[in-house]
């Protein structure tokens, strides 16, 4: 069955799934939240990119589920893996993670053909103090958002909730990137902003699947992409963090499809 037989779209062209959906995305958010989980230990100095992603991949198989990612628009990995100034789409590569790097490990799976995306911070060797500050923020950015998710709000309260929090710590939102609807599908409408005005926006709907996945750096907000296509940096070389949940909409609230299994969502936690 594809994603056009299933469910209705509303006027701004957002799926509304039906109730036995969320299941779906609950196993394939849980696989994708679990890879992550078990990447942590294999993040360390000395440790390449390539060598973490090349360990997903092989877990996605074990799996027996399917890389989103692999083929995606020319894309051949199985994770984005952004180190320090890289704001996202971070490409797994050669490069040795040294003491203090931080870095966003994002995997997209496909498991029964529903979609789980996440993604969130790790540390080799030791989190540099400055570096801590940045990941909290963006971390509790992320829940201010999901706190905000519920019939009757708009796409504009979660921008809104994100953009206050980060700005009332002096860092800033990126507006190059949001978060997107997802189900049976990837990348689906509304565009999720992580800034906004209160009120405005799609209204939310018990059944939409989106995600939230703020960027928040420690200076300006700027990004630019480099000649690999993929690779977005900070433009002022400012240290950069992300964290992504795919999240659905309940009737009073929102469950949270990508939860950690071992509660190791934050890099200080487990
Ligand atoms: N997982 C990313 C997101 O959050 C998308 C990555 S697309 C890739 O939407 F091709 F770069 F992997
Ligand atoms: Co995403
Ligand atoms: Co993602």
């Amino acid at each position: 069955m594809d994603d056009s037989s299933r469910g209705h779209l509303t006027k701004d062209g957002i799926r509304i799934h039906e109730p036995a959906d969320f299941a779906g995305m609950h196993a394939a958010g849980r696989l994708a939240a679990r890879i992550l989980d078990d990447v942590a230990p294999l993040v360390d100095v000395g440790r390449t990119t390539a060598e973490i992603d090349t360990a997903i991949t092989r877990m996605v198989e074990e799996a027996g589920a399917t890389s989103a990612t692999i083929g995606y628009k020319g894309y051949r990995h199985a994770s984005c893996i952004s180190v320090n100034h890289v704001v996202c789409h971070g490409i797994p590569g050669d490069k040795k993670l040294k003491d203090g790097d931080i870095l966003n490990i994002d995997v997209t799976v496909i498991v029964d053909g529903w979609f789980g995306d996440t993604s969130r911070m790790y540390v080799a060797g030791k989190l540099p103090r400055k570096a801590e500050r940045l990941i909290e923020v963006t971390h509790d950015a992320l829940f201010k958002g999901i706190e905000a998710v519920r019939p009757g709000n708009t796409f504009g309260d979660i921008g809104h909730a994100i953009q206050s929090f980060v700005e009332a710590h002096r860092m800033s939102v990126v507006r190059d990137f949001c978060g997107h609807g997802l189900g049976r599908v990837f990348h689906a409408p509304p565009n999720v902003l992580h800034y906004g005005r209160p009120g405005t926006g799609p209204v939310l709907e018990e059944g939409m699947f989106f995600t939230i996945e703020p960027m928040v750096n420690l200076g300006r907000p700027e990004t630019k992409v480099l000649a690999d296509d993929w690779t977005a940096v900070t433009r002022d070389k400012s240290l950069s963090a992300q964290f992504e949940h795919s999240v659905g909409v309940t009737a009073d609230g929102a469950e949270i499809f990508t939860l950690s299994p071992g509660g190791l969502f934050h890099p200080t936690w487990g």
